[in-house]
């Protein structure tokens, strides 16, 4: 058994049609392969038609599943009416919505246009809030069950400096699971998150990492595990968090970091750094100080 590995049963997700937004590349597309492999079908819904479709034929060959691609701007609700219409035409219903689709640059703030703030927390908070509405209305009015999962980041609570954009929509985004969990739990709409550490993807690398950043800065050594996300390992959480096994799971965010963000936050975590040698004398010291009383 490896983390490499995907988790599930053959099976867990038979019969279970998922909207994945920015599903053609990253994480979506690696979290819908693995549903697709599960025997679920997938629909895959972001800007770049061209990107979708290949992803589509890729996956089609990869797997053998059922997957539909259709685009849509999240930030335009008539394209995302749109989507949840098509796929009742095509599977006769929607189980799940992952709401993965996200913009995001690193800057310092005042560099940025308000033009540049509202580009980002447009995708990531608006995205999130007309998706949930326009496919909770929709289950709520067909008495049908329903499942969100919305993917954040660990800085939705602590913050962050040159992402200010992203983190306020993925605070906004956190908050709307917490608070749809409550409210619809009643239709028995589940709402949860998942707030990743780095995980390689290109969009990701190419707007945190630009340039000489990616010399700079090894996100794998802010980590205590010291590597990075492997996709197959959020593949596994999401699949859980979107089939009946996590039925009774509502309203959590569950951090897949590696303890990065605890470790940034602890007082004295860098002391990392400190050779065992130098531990030896401090020891020694105290030992030295004891015996004099
Ligand atoms: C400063 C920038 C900028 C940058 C764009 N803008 N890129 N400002 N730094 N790098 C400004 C533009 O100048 C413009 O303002 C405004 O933002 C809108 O730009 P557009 O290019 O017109 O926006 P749009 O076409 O809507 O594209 C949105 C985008 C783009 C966010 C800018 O990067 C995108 O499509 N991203 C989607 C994928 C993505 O970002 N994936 C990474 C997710 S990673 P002006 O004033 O000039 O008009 C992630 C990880 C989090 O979230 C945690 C990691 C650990
Ligand atoms: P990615 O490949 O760039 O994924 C972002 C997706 O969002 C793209 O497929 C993009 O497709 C889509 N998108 C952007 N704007 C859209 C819009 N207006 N309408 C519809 N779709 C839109 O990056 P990723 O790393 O896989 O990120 C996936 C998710 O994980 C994001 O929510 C991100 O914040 C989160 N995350 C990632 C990491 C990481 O280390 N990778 C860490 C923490 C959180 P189009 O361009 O075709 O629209």
């Amino acid at each position: 058994m490896k983390y490499t590995e995907g988790m599930l049963q053959p099976g867990a997700m038979k019969d279970k049609t998922i909207i994945i937004t920015g599903g053609g590349t990253g994480l979506g597309r690696s979290i819908g392969k693995y549903i697709l492999q599960l025997g679920g079908n997938i629909v895959i819904a972001s800007r770049k038609e061209d990107v979708l479709n290949k992803t589509a034929s890729e996956l089609t060959r990869e797997t053998g599943g059922q997957i539909l691609a259709v685009g849509c701007d999240v930030r335009h609700y008539e394209e995302i009416e749109n989507v949840i219409r098509q796929t009742e035409e095509r599977f006769g219903a929607v189980h799940g919505v992952l709401n993965n689709a996200a913009g995001n640059f690193i800057s310092p703030t005042e560099r940025l246009s308000h033009r540049a703030f509202d580009a980002v927390v447009d995708i990531v908070l608006k995205g999130t809030y007309y998706f949930s509405l326009a496919a909770g209305k929709n289950w709520i009015a067909k008495k049908q069950p329903g499942v969100f999962l919305n993917i954040v980041t660990t800085y939705a609570w602590t913050g962050s400096g040159y992402v200010v954009p992203s983190a306020c929509g993925k605070a906004g985004v956190l908050a709307l699971t917490r608070s749809l969990a409550v409210e619809w739990a009643r239709y028995n709409i589940r709402t949860n998150a998942i707030a990743p550490g780095p995980f390689p993807t290109q969009g990701a690398w190419s707007r945190l990492l630009p340039g000489e950043l990616a010399e700079k800065f090894n996100p794998a050594n802010r980590i205590p595990l010291k590597r990075v996300g492997h996709h197959q390992e959020i593949a596994n959480l999401a699949a859980y968090l979107l089939s009946d096994y996590s039925a009774f799971v509502n309203g959590e965010v569950i951090t897949i970091d590696g303890g990065e963000w605890l470790r940034n936050g602890g007082e004295f975590s860098h002391l990392e750094t400190i050779p065992s040698e130098m531990w030896d004398r401090l020891e020694k010291m105290r030992s030295q100080q004891t015996a004099k009383g």
